[in-house]
């Protein structure tokens, strides 16, 4: 079949692989004839965490040999009993790992040597900020590339998952994996960016089912990456360079930390006119080509508090204002919550000094157990400096140090004076709001997702106030 005017062949364009833009550099064309039909490849996923372990277990259900490497012993126990480690609601997951374990596609090791002789190696490592600085650390990244660089193979896909700041590839990645393997990127061993997009609560899915953007500096490379990712990916893949995939990432992450910080302003100016902040919203997007997002308590997770200052890292030289003032905005999103308790405890005729105070969600995001930079800890150490006692629950994150968390609602809000809801999970819209009031000391509830009808909540008896609220 003849060439469309794109020029691609008829095979290329039913392949699902066709990107609306090509990669110039590396002037790559998807071939289908690049997806191998053998399913007897071997993969190395390093890191199984909400990233490695839908990855590694995706992978081995299109009948790859897959082997997840981690250094958390308790995490790599847990795999190989056949179940996920991670709680929350992972529609699909644990059954994935159970059925891949047991038919021994999937296995877990905490050492790194057994990655040797694989054809394909995703680095799914964690990439955090230095909580002062704000600079990227790559104190996962680094030592994990030092222990997979001696034994890759020659001719070895090394996939870069794990998110990273611009600059990245070139001036960490290749040069620890060239030096470790002693062998030379684009020669005999092969390179490609192919950050992760997923989200918690629905891993599986987007895993499967959302674009991918991949970057490759060498069209090897680049052909080679497709071939494994069109083994699970369902949804296009765009093909670029390695800087470009870099910048994609953060800023599509940084786009929403922005976006999510323009509410929040606008919360915060709704509070102060005593309007609500919510139906200013769904006014503005009445308005043609107006998507403005919805505020609330704070952004936590792994990715966007980190990302933003990962796209503005010191490589790039022109100080960036916005980006960093969106964080600045998010960041004091929990602290406004903590203030909005103490004028909710006042309205109801208490000091905030000595007051308890039930914290309803631990976790950053709703119906899952992920705590990392949960707007929650910082609520709850700026209520405890203001003198507040607090009991914290959730229905699926674990208790950390300095946070004990309780699964029994009634035994959280018993005897409080004030309910703080920081998480909007599912089990939180269902409360029985006017049996848990008779049982507390005060009955105020300051909302920080917009989860009840204010007037309904007054109606219980209670002082009602959230973020983005007039008064009621
Ligand atoms: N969580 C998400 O929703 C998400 C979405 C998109 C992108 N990302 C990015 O993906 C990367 C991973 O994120 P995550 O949420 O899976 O992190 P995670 O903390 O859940 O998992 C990382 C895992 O890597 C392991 N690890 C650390 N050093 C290791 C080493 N040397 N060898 C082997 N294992 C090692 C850790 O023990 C952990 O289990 C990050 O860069 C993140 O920004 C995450």
């Amino acid at each position: 079949m003849a060439p469309d005017k794109a020029g691609y062949s008829e095979g290329e364009r039913t392949c699902g692989l066709i990107r609306p833009f090509s990669n110039s550099r590396i002037g790559l064309k998807p071939l289908c004839a690049a997806v191998p039909s053998e399913r007897s490849v071997r993969v190395a996923v390093i890191g199984l965490g909400y990233v490695g372990l839908p990855l590694a277990a995706a992978v081995a259900s299109t009948g790859a040999n897959v082997i997840g490497i981690d250094i958390d012993l308790e995490k790599v126990k847990v795999v190989n009993t056949g179940q996920s480690p991670l709680r929350g609601h992972e529609p699909g997951l644990a059954d994935l790992v159970k059925e891949q374990v047991s038919t021994g596609r999937l296995r877990a090791s905490l050492e790194p040597t057994a990655a040797s002789g694989a054809d394909v190696v995703a680095v799914c490592v964690e990439t955090p900020i230095d909580p002062t600085t704000h600079d990227p650390s790559y104190k996962a990244l680094k030592p994990a590339l030092a222990e997979i660089a001696p034994v890759l193979k020659r001719g070895a896909l090394v996939s870069i998952e794990s998110t990273l700041a611009p600059g990245t590839m070139e001036g960490v990645v290749r040069p620890a994996l060239e030096r470790g393997s002693k062998r030379k990127v684009g020669r005999d061993l092969y390179l490609v960016h192919c950050p992760e997009r997923l989200t918690t609560g629905k891993l599986l899915h987007h895993l499967t089912e959302l674009p991918r953007v991949l970057g490759a500096n060498d069209a090897i490379s680049a052909r080679k990456a497709l071939a494994f990712y069109a083994r699970f990916v369902k949804a296009e893949i765009h093909s670029t360079d390695w800087t470009t995939a870099e910048v994609v990432k953060t800023a599509e992450n940084a786009y929403w930390d922005v976006q999510i910080a323009f509410a929040n302003e606008v919360a915060l100016i709704s509070e102060e006119l005593g309007v609500d902040a919510y139906r200013v919203r769904d006014l503005v997007n009445t308005c043609p080509y107006r998507m403005m997002l919805i505020p609330g308590a704070g952004v936590g997770g792994h990715c966007i508090p980190k990302d933003s200052w990962l796209l503005v890292s010191p490589a790039v030289q022109s100080k960036p204002e916005l980006i960093p003032t969106a964080r600045e905005v998010n960041d004091f999103m929990p602290r406004r919550m903590a203030r909005i308790v103490e004028e909710a405890l006042a309205a109801a005729g208490r000091k905030i000094k000595g007051a308890r105070v039930a914290v309803l969600g631990f976790s950053y995001r709703e119906n899952t157990d992920d705590t990392r930079n949960s707007p929650a800890k910082t609520m709850i150490q700026e209520l405890r400096r203001r003198g507040a006692d607090i009991a914290i629950h959730d229905p699926f994150a674990r208790s950390e140090r300095g946070y004990a968390v309780l699964r029994d609602v009634k035994a959280a809000t018993k005897g409080a004076d004030c309910i703080a809801l920081v998480t909007a999970h599912d089990a939180y819209r269902k409360l029985d709001l006017k049996a848990l009031g008779r049982r507390m000391r005060h009955a105020a509830l300051v909302d920080g997702r917009n989860l009840y009808a204010g007037s309904d909540v007054v109606k219980m008896g209670f002082v009602y106030r959230g973020i983005g609220k007039g008064q009621f």
